[in-house]
């Protein structure tokens, strides 16, 4: 997969895995991820798939509806490539932490929902229930923090809310942050998201 890897100068610091929004890049979230936590390793990872020349992580058949097969394939081969980079670049694989904003959170979500080891916390900026019907693995104590707008208009409350619920019934560590900016990742919510991830062990 197209990425970047920027070392950072603490080894013990997890890992943050950056996972951009539709139509974004590798670049998007760089400054968020060395704001949320400078001493880290940044792995920040363009999405395989081109909708309109948009870079995504997995394919939707129309807004808000998501092609659950190529999710379920998708997950699998980034979950893969967190595996063969951490050889490459030396990281620590058990501590990797997702910072994903939409269509990048959708898919940190789906790796929190299939696989308990994937990561080891995520940041998730407005995302949506990834897929439903499916039994979570056991994610105790996991530690996940989800921005979320009130008035989003691709994320409903109500998306938020379910997701919360389907986390914190799979054992995760779960903290929302409210904001009323429709769907944009804003300053106070990167703050809110720095301050939390501080907080964690
Ligand atoms: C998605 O497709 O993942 C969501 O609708 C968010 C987005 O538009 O990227």
């Amino acid at each position: 997969m197209i990425h970047t890897f920027e070392k950072g100068t603490n080894p013990a610091a997890p890992t943050l895995l950056l996972l951009h929004g539709t139509g974004g890049s590798e670049q998007q979230l760089l400054p968020v991820g060395r704001m949320i936590s400078p001493e880290s390793s940044l792995l920040s990872v363009r999405g395989n798939i081109l909708e309109n020349g948009m870079p995504r992580f997995f394919k939707r058949l129309a807004e808000g509806i998501f092609d659950v097969e190529d999710l379920i394939f998708r997950t699998k081969e980034l979950n893969q490539f967190l595996d063969q980079t951490a050889e490459q670049y030396q990281f620590d694989r058990s501590n990797v932490v997702a910072v994903g904003y939409s269509n990048g959170a959708n898919i940190a979500g789906s790796m929190l929902f299939h696989y308990d080891m994937a990561l080891n916390g995520a940041i998730l900026f407005h995302p949506m229930v990834p897929l439903r019907g499916i039994e979570l693995p056991n994610l105790s104590g996991k530690p996940v923090f989800i921005g979320a707008g009130s008035n989003d208009p691709i994320c409903a409350p109500q998306e938020t809310e379910d997701l919360q619920e389907l986390l914190l019934g799979a054992g995760a560590d779960v903290s929302v942050h409210w904001e009323h900016f429709g769907h944009q990742l804003t300053q106070s919510e990167i703050e809110a998201a720095k301050v939390w991830f501080q907080q964690q062990g």
